[in-house]
Formats: C-alpha cells, sequence, structure tokens
C-alpha cells in the first residue's frame, strides 16, 4: 500500500440495504476497503455482487431506494455520510471524479463537449470562459484526444465511444480530483481502445497522484492498472490483496473460480469455463459464509458460521474458514 499512514478513502463496516417489493436487498454487506492517494484499487466479483452500489455510495450517489444500514466512508478525514447534500455537491466533481460506462449517457446530447466541460469546470472553479475554454483543451488532449479544439466544437452523437470515453476522463478530471471513480468504464469498448484508456488511466494516476477505485467484472483489465483488488461476492468483500497476491496466490475459492474463468489468452479451447451455481441471493440472511452453497471446499463451518476476516500477509486478507486451520481441523467437508 503506498503512504501507508494516510488513507484517502476508508469505508468502514458498510452496510447498504434496497428497498424492494419483495423485502431488504442487503447488496453491500459489512464491506471495509481503504484507498491511499495515489493508489488503484479495483473492486472486481460477478455481476449482481455489489461494485456499483459501493461506488455509489463512495461518491454518495445511491439510487433513492438504497439506505445506509450502517458503517462510515472517510474521505480526506470526513464522514461523507454525514454532510448535507450541498456540501456534498462541493466535493462531487471537484475531489471525487467519476467515469462509467456509458459516456453517452453521461453527456446531454444537445450541448457541444466544449460547453459541457467548460461548465463541469466553472460550476466548482472561478474562471472566465477563456481560461476554462483553454484548461479543456489541455485535458483533451491529456486524455489522448490530439485535436482537442476540433473535438470541443463537436456534439456528443458525433464522436465514437473511445472518443467520447477520453472526452468524459477529460470531464472528470477537470478539477484535479483526488479520487476518480470508475465504474465498467472500459466495459463496452473494443479490445484494442480498451488497452489505451487503461494505460491513459495508469499513466493519469501516476502523472497527478490520482486514486482510482477502478470497478469491472473483467479481471485481465483489473490485472493491467490495479495496484490491490477487493474481491466482492454477495455484497461483501471476501478477499483483498495486492494484484499480484490476488493473481498468484488467491485465498478465497471464489477469487480461485474468478481467475479459473478467465479467458487464457492464445488457448486453443473452444469453451470459457464458468463458475457453477447461481450468485447469493441478496434478500436472504446468511447464517455462515455467502459462497458456501458453491464453494468446492465447503465445510460443515462455513453452512452454520460466518468466517471470520485472516490476515495472510500485511497487505492480502480473506474471510474463507479454510485459513482457519484449528476450526478447520475439526470441521467437516459437506
Ligand atoms: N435500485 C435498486 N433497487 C433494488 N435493487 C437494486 C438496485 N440497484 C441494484 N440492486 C441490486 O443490488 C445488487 C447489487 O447491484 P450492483 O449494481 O451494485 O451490482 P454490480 O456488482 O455492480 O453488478 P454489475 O456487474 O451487473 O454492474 C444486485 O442484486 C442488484 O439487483
Ligand atoms: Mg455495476
Amino acid at each position: 500500500m503506498k503512504n501507508k499512514e494516510k488513507a484517502l478513502l476508508d469505508i468502514k463496516n458498510l452496510n447498504i440495504s434496497y428497498r424492494t417489493k419483495n423485502g431488504e436487498a442487503k447488496a453491500v454487506r459489512d464491506a471495509s476497503i481503504t484507498i491511499s492517494q495515489g493508489e488503484i484499487i479495483g473492486i472486481a466479483g460477478e455481476s449482481g455482487s455489489g461494485k456499483s452500489t459501493l461506488a455509489n455510495a463512495a461518491a454518495r450517489l445511491l439510487d433513492k431506494s438504497a439506505k445506509v444500514i450502517s458503517g462510515e466512508i472517510v474521505f480526506e478525514d470526513t464522514d461523507i455520510l454525514k454532510l448535507t447534500e450541498a456540501q456534498m455537491q462541493s466535493i462531487r466533481g471537484a475531489k471525487i471524479g467519476m467515469i462509467f460506462q456509458n459516456p453517452a449517457s453521461s453527456f446531454n446530447p444537445v450541448y457541444t463537449i466544449g460547453n459541457q466541460i467548460i461548465e463541469a469546470l466553472t460550476c466548482h472553479i472561478k474562471l472566465t470562459r477563456k481560461q476554462a475554454h483553454d484548461k479543456a483543451v489541455i485535458m483533451l488532449k491529456t486524455a489522448g484526444l490530439e485535436n482537442a479544439e476540433y473535438i470541443m466544437k463537436q456534439y456528443p452523437h458525433q464522436l465514437s465511444g473511445g472518443m467520447l470515453q477520453r472526452a468524459m476522463i477529460a470531464m472528470a478530471l477537470m478539477c484535479s480530483p483526488k479520487l476518480l471513480i470508475a465504474d465498467e468504464a472500459t466495459t463496452a469498448l473494443d479490445a484494442s481502445v480498451q488497452a489505451q484508456i487503461l494505460r491513459l488511466l495508469k499513466d493519469i494516476s501516476i502523472q497527478e497522484n490520482i486514486s482510482i477505485m477502478f470497478i469491472t467484472h473483467n479481471l485481465l483489465a483489473l490485472k493491467q492498472i490495479c495496484d490491490k483488488i477487493a474481491v466482492m461476492y454477495g455484497g461483501r468483500i471476501v478477499e483483498t490483496g495486492s494484484t499480484d497476491e490476488i493473481f498468484t496466490a488467491p485465498a478465497h475459492p471464489y477469487t480461485r473460480g474468478l481467475i479459473d474463468c478467465m479467458p487464457d489468452i492464445g488457448s486453443h479451447e473452444r469453451y470459457l469455463k464458468t463458475l457453477q451455481g447461481e450468485p447469493a441471493d441478496i434478500l436472504r440472511v446468511f447464517k455462515g459464509c455467502e459462497f458456501a452453497e458453491r464453494c468446492p471446499e465447503c465445510m460443515k463451518i462455513c453452512i452454520k458460521q460466518k468466517p471470520p476476516k485472516t490476515q495472510l500477509s500485511e497487505n492480502h486478507f480473506a474471510s474463507c474458514w479454510m485459513h482457519c486451520k484449528a476450526e478447520v481441523k475439526i470441521s467437516e467437508q459437506c
């Protein structure tokens, strides 16, 4: 972990539920993660594992039906859950930037790209229009759009998906945020544009010392840019570790399952492996581990009792009974 003593974002024991007609859907369960300044953290997990709910909470952009049941989201020493919406607005955009999967829906189709980027800047920082225009041109170039003056005059529908995503990154970086939340930001792009955007995000993080929370179900993308990774299952963070630890010594059977499902580049196998079973039902209250019913290594204790978080190395943690030696000895396989 970089800058060990100073966390930029510290999410502590966060529980978030959605009110649904079938009951309380527990989308995030007791999640804790820390992001240091300049660090890139990847959030991995299957669809529905709670990645976006966690990311939206970090920017206080949760859906109206969501409720933070308990926990803290400390950004620069302030629990943002305690701020008013007006106070939050001054942080969002200025200190926390966001980029999403579908940039087309983040831009207004009736205004030029230039107008929208300038607006994003001037609502937080006092600048003349000329100063804002010049900064927008620089940021578009930083985001890899060399013909920035031309792009400024275009409407969103006149740009390709990759160009629009770069413009979105430029807009998110306009106020020099400390944290960038990228939720499936490269998922809709083809492989070569995806690789370029990943490289760009990594370069920007290094040059500007920006932290990035990078959310995706694409483990290959995480492997390319992240310093550390948190793996979510059924709303719970089941493992965190450095990218190297997660890929070379995955400690949770779910993480191992996800890695086994990664397409093997150069492999001649025709079929991708898939994880057996259904994702955890978030309406359910689990006495034990949420993954137990799908786990190839499930023991009786896994059904009955929640696994504690076990520290495996300085920054590597997993919540799995397999790592609790005394209990494993006395528990039987399911
Ligand atoms: N507004 C909502 N109302 C009710 N349930 C919701 C709402 N938004 C999300 N959920 C549920 O919360 C759970 C977590 O959703 P979330 O979008 O955080 O998952 P995710 O990991 O981002 O998935 P994906 O990879 O598909 O984007 C899912 O079961 C989802 O159906
Ligand atoms: Mg999502």
